[in-house]
């Protein structure tokens, strides 16, 4: 498995551009499902996420293809509402395929998607608000046969704001008859974007980004060439990148309202940021200093941007407290940062981070965001880090290895 090979000690600085959002882009390829007119999504990033979703499409009979960074969906072919099982279990966000593949077919099977390395990643509460639409589900051998003859209008409530769950509302009620609500939903600038391009499809969809979203089902959906927003999380990547090494960096058209949050904990570390309309500048203090996070749903502070935090965190003088309230087991970064000469202790959802300094090893991506945690914290290793599992971090970063290395970096992927 593919390794990242880190000089550490090196500024990470300059001009950085970021792609079309990974969990923007996910639900927005779901949703293409629901017309049988072409779709077209600009400045798609290349990662493998989305190399899995188009194939499930293809699998479903959609015709996809990729022109650099446009990728084009045709589904008028599309007959499949089966889920490909070994697809869907490569790709665990295929769970709001279920919403598109049931607006447009009115049924569907699908696999019961496991746990992943974060957490169980229970679906409750998205067959809690298929069910709401009049969607009857049956569960056996690992899969859940939908049966959506009668889908029509419905109101359902989120016992917590689920991003995933509230895509998939969004997806089935778009063309049921009737009204349907989602309250308590997901207020994430992602949901925001799938209710623009849903709207640019034809859709009657109001309120995303606030915790009540109301959908008037339409007869029919039409075709939309659309461009994502620009993936915060990476971008937050890049900005703790500088951060942690003393740089200064430019991250072009990304928008500082998507990462207030994590904004604001730069600069208590002490960085000098400023959201301007070209983008978010951040300038490095000489020595960083401790922080408290505490992961939220958004406008929280992201829980996609806990571990690279923590890589922060590791080098800060002081200590800090990080406390991951979204996902059970998302602290699989910190033993790895432990061999690295980190001072990390963890009390269930709680870790304490004393600061020091770090030294070269080779450690192990758990899942994605934590492989992009240990990358961070090889940059400002004294010493030579190798992370293995660099594939994890594909399935969110488009070449980090060499967006790094054009800022500054020494890094090289070795098999
Ligand atoms: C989305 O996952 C993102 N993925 C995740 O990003 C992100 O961390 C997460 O939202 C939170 O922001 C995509 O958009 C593809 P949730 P999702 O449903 O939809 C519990 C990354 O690194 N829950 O909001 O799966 C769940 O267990 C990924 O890019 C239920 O209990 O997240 C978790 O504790 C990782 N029952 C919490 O809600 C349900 O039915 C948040 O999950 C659904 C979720």
């Amino acid at each position: 498995m593919d390794v990242y090979r880190i000089a550490g000690g090196r500024r990470i600085g300059g001009t950085a551009r970021v792609r079309a959002a990974k969990n923007a882009v996910l639900p927005i390829l779901a949703a293409a499902l629901l017309t049988d007119e072409t779709v077209i999504v600009q400045n798609c990033p290349r990662i493998a996420d989305v190399d899995n979703m188009l194939a499930i499409l293809e699998t479903l009979g959609c015709q996809c293809s990729r022109e650099g960074a446009q990728v084009s969906i045709g589904a008028s072919g599309a007959t499949g509402w089966e889920m490909p099982r070994h697809l869907s279990k490569s790709l665990r966000s295929s769970i709001f395929m279920m919403g598109s593949i049931l607006g447009r077919f009115r049924r569907a099977t699908v696999t019961y998607p496991g746990g992943c390395e974060i957490g169980q990643r229970p679906i409750d509460l998205h067959l809690k608000g298929l069910r709401a639409l009049g969607v009857s589900l049956r569960e056996a051998h690992g899969m859940i046969y939908c049966d959506g003859a009668r889908l029509h209008g419905g109101e359902v409530h989120l016992d917590f704001p689920s991003v995933g769950a509230t895509e998939n509302v969004m997806m089935a009620a778009a063309l049921a008859p009737g009204r349907s609500a989602i309250l308590n939903a997901a207020r994430e600038p992602e949901i925001v974007d799938l209710q623009r391009f849903m709207n640019a499809m034809g859709a009657k969809i109001e309120g995303a980004g606030t915790d009540r979203i109301v959908i008037e089902g339409v007869e029919r959906l039409h075709g939309a060439c659309y461009e994502p927003v620009p993936d915060r999380i990476v971008a937050g990547t890049y900005l703790v990148a500088a951060a942690i090494t003393g740089g200064e960096i430019e991250v072009s058209g990304a928008r500082g309202a998507d990462l207030a949050a994590v904004l604001d904990k730069l600069r208590c570390a002490g960085c000098e940021v400023e959201a301007q309309e070209t983008g978010i500048f951040l300038r490095a203090p000489e020595k960083l200093s401790a922080i408290e996070v505490s992961t939220q749903p958004y406008p929280g502070f992201p829980t996609d941007m806990q571990a690279q935090m923590m890589a922060l965190c590791c080098v800060a003088s002081g200590t800090s407290v990080i406390v991951e309230n979204v996902f059970e087991n998302r602290f699989g970064h910190a033993p790895q940062l432990r061999c690295m000469g980190a001072d990390i202790r963890l009390f269930d959802r709680m870790a304490v981070v004393r600061g020091g300094r770090l030294t070269g090893a080779r450690v192990a991506a758990r899942d994605l965001r934590g492989g992009a945690a240990l990358t961070l914290a090889g940059l400002c290793a004294e010493g030579v880090t190798e992370v293995e599992g660099v594939p994890l971090i594909d399935r969110g970063y488009e070449a980090l290895d060499e967006a790094l290395n054009a800022l500054g970096a020494d890094i090289r992927r070795i098999q």
